[in-house]
């Protein structure tokens, strides 16, 4: 195999994983199989490009490459990226991009993480696993919920590593959720007991762990420090700030001032931010609350809808044994989850904080970048089929330095600043599903302003009803509908912003928007990576340029694009979920749901230079898991191992898939570390 070379097709049409229904149904509330909660009818992307086109008279001439029935994109192999790419002229020496240097994987489906030649890897900790000093040694068959509030949790999914001196940090991990049947042995749905949903309130959350990388071995290792260790779960207490604290949207009878809540729900994504705290994006919260249905005033059903809660029964029956989960007793129980919480690990006895000046939505995580003017960009995706993509922009300039004054300081920034949600236009208006005749999906757009501090900027809406009903007041002013916005991540390097676009199997159907040049595909399963510069470099613009970096999917196949990179020379990937960088500005990308057959994995391409689009495998995942929370790192690789062996049929009383431990262990969620001994990542 020549370097970079995968033989295609790769894939197993007998064994297609794609995303299993054990775990929509766990993860998300099965989010995908109910209609998609925008049912505004905020102008389509089409109508945009058409209304623009129409004031500028500015149609472009040319035949697109190719026309295909339901959208289909054609590119041909090796045509060139007109920006920031390898195009004629932009790189008269290329020269060898670092930090890729590496045999990429085969698609597989082999029940152990698969890494390149001559790397190793390990794992740091797995659900069970002790974090707080005097845990007891994980019993599966024994658990209790005092055992998971001091063990690691279930499901992890965001990881984060904030330095804590030479070659010790603290990572931060995301319990994103629990799939009960693959936690007890004869659960039964439809009555659990009183204990194994206690135990589920303290396997989800956040767990703080120090790691230390063993300089002999190059090995990461858990340490059980009794300082900085922390866990926090579903009954661990949060404050809330920033404008819409203290709220009568975020009022309860157990907390009357709207400014103490109780735990964190669903938390996927996330990041690491310059002040050395983390934040955690509330996604799918929605599924843990009951009896929606029986609300009858017609703007709160309204608000409930459009987060996508209309049933009965819970699925989990949380609602049995504490009330706040059912609406008709707790209304506003349910607007306490949905935003943006921020943990210093650094200060263990400090309350997580919920930030409602970045507003409510499924929140896959956020991201911040420092402007070059000091104020603190985060950016953020709302991963539902048809939603949006958000920025903040703080009201306050970042305090240099790691004094504890800057740091606390520095924690203020997200509590006060502007709103935006963005618009994305095409600039070939002629689309057609095909690769436009400017050779490139791409064009301009624009962040349009929601509320800054007490003000709205949207008609009908209050400032608080913007940051608590985020995503209605953004039905009202043009936001541009995506197919399931997941990381958005600025390049530390270049200060491009990058945004996984995971899949939207709607797209297309009758009575919803069809293909754009942004989302160029109708019942897109594979996804795409978007990629914008903001005008004049300066991340608090409010116009900027887009394109995308990367159509997914079988590179074989005509509706993918690789940046422009020769196709016969990339790795096939499907579902792009999470995005981190390298030190050298490398994007890596993992993947939830792979539908070519294989494994979920982790993959990295250059973002310029000739290299750029030159997508290859770093490694893939055991059987039925998802790849979440890359961190890379000069010497090592992380990467969340989520819902292993989680596969239909399977279960408890039936596992189909071991890993980590191996035999017939049940397979448990883990941290994995994948090092190269006596070498850097990709050198
Ligand atoms: Fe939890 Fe958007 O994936
Ligand atoms: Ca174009
Ligand atoms: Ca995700």
């Amino acid at each position: 195999m020549s370097d970079g070379r995968i033989n295609l097709p790769l894939l197993q049409p007998n064994n297609p994983l794609g995303r299993q229904a054990v775990t929509c149904e766990y993860r998300c509330g099965n989010a995908c199989s109910h209609e998609a909660p925008n049912t505004s009818d905020n102008a389509y992307f089409g109508d945009v490009v058409r209304n623009i086109v129409s004031r500028r008279g500015m149609l472009k001439a040319g035949a697109v490459l190719a026309v295909a029935g339901a959208g289909v994109a054609t590119v041909g192999a090796g045509s060139a990226a007109a920006h920031p790419g390898h195009g004629a002229g932009h790189q008269p020496k290329p020269k060898k991009t670092k930090g890729l240097d590496f045999t990429p994987v085969a698609p597989n489906t082999a029940d152990q993480i698969t890494a390149p030649e001559g790397y190793v890897s390990s794992v740091v900790i797995a659900w069970g696993d002790p974090v707080l000093p005097g845990a007891p040694k994980f019993d599966f068959d024994n658990q209790t919920a005092a055992a998971q509030a001091k063990q690691f949790g279930y499901n992890n999914d965001f990881c984060g590593l904030v330095p804590a001196g030479d070659d010790r940090w603290l990572m931060v991990s995301n319990h994103e959720y629990t799939t009960e049947t693959f936690l007890f042995k004869g659960y039964n749905a439809a009555s659990p007991t009183e204990e194994q949903v206690k135990i589920a309130w303290a396997a989800h959350g956040l767990s703080v762990v120090v790691v230390e990388r063993e300089c002999n071995t190059g090995k990461l290792v858990p340490k059980l420090n009794g300082h900085y260790n922390r866990r926090i779960t579903v009954t661990s207490e949060f404050a809330v700030d920033g404008p819409a604290a203290g709220s009568d949207f975020l009022k309860t009878k157990a907390d009357p001032t709207g400014t103490k809540i109780l735990g964190t729900l669903n938390n996927c994504a996330g990041g690491v931010t310059p002040w050395g705290t983390i934040l955690t994006g509330e996604e799918n919260f929605n599924q843990y609350f009951a009896n929606s249905a029986s609300v009858t005033d017609p703007a709160t059903k309204a608000r409930l809808a459009r987060y996508g809660l209309a049933g009965a029964a819970s699925g989990r029956k949380w609602e049995n044994f504490d009330e706040r989960f059912d609406v008709s007793k707790e209304p506003n129980e349910v607007n306490r989850f949905g935003w943006i919480v921020e943990v210093d690990p650094h200060d263990p006895k400090s309350a997580p904080v919920k930030h409602t000046a970045l507003g409510r939505f499924k929140h896959e995580g956020a991201n911040v970048h420092v402007a070059d003017n000091g104020h603190v960009v985060a950016y953020m995706g709302d991963d539902e089929r048809f939603d949006y993509i958000y920025k903040f922009v703080s009201k306050n300039r970042v305090r240099p330095g790691n004094s504890r004054w800057a740091r606390e300081q520095n924690k203020k920034l997200l509590s006060e600043g502007t709103l935006y949600v963005a618009q994305f236009t095409g600039d070939s208006p002629d689309f057609t599903g095909a690769l436009p005749a400017d050779g490139e999906f791409d064009g301009t757009g624009k962040w349009i302003k929601l509320a800054a501090g007490d003000e709205s900027f949207v008609a009908g809406f209050t400032a608080e009803e913007v940051y608590v009903f985020t995503r209605l007041a953004a039905d009202t002013v043009g936001a541009t509908k995506m197919d399931r916005p997941e990381d958005v991540e600025p390049s530390p390097k270049s200060g491009r912003v990058y945004a996984a676009l995971t899949n939207n199997t709607d797209r297309g159907k009758p009575g919803k928007e069809g293909p754009t040049e942004i989302n160029p595909r109708n019942a897109n399963k594979h996804g795409h990576v978007l990629e914008w510069e903001e005008d004049g470099g300066d991340n608090t613009a409010l116009t900027f340029s887009w394109r995308l970096l990367l159509v997914c999917g079988d590179p074989a196949s005509a509706d993918t694009y690789f940046g422009g990179y020769d196709k016969t020379q990339v790795s096939p990937i499907s579902c792009p979920d999470n995005l981190a960088f390298d030190r050298h500005g490398n994007l890596w990308i993992s993947t939830d749901g792979n539908q070519l057959g294989s494994n979920d994995g982790l993959f990295a391409t250059a973002t310029e230079g000739p290299e750029r689009g030159h997508l290859k495998q770093f490694l893939t995942v055991s059987t039925g898991a998802e790849t979440c929370g890359p961190v890379v790192k000069d010497n090592f690789v992380l990467v969340s191992v989520q819902h292993p062996g989680e596969l239909d049929g399977a279960s408890a009383d039936n596992p189909k898939a071991h890993w980590p431990d191996g035999g017939t262990a049940q397979p448990r969620p883990a941290v994995a570390v994948i090092w190269k001994p006596g070498h850097k990542i990709g050198e």
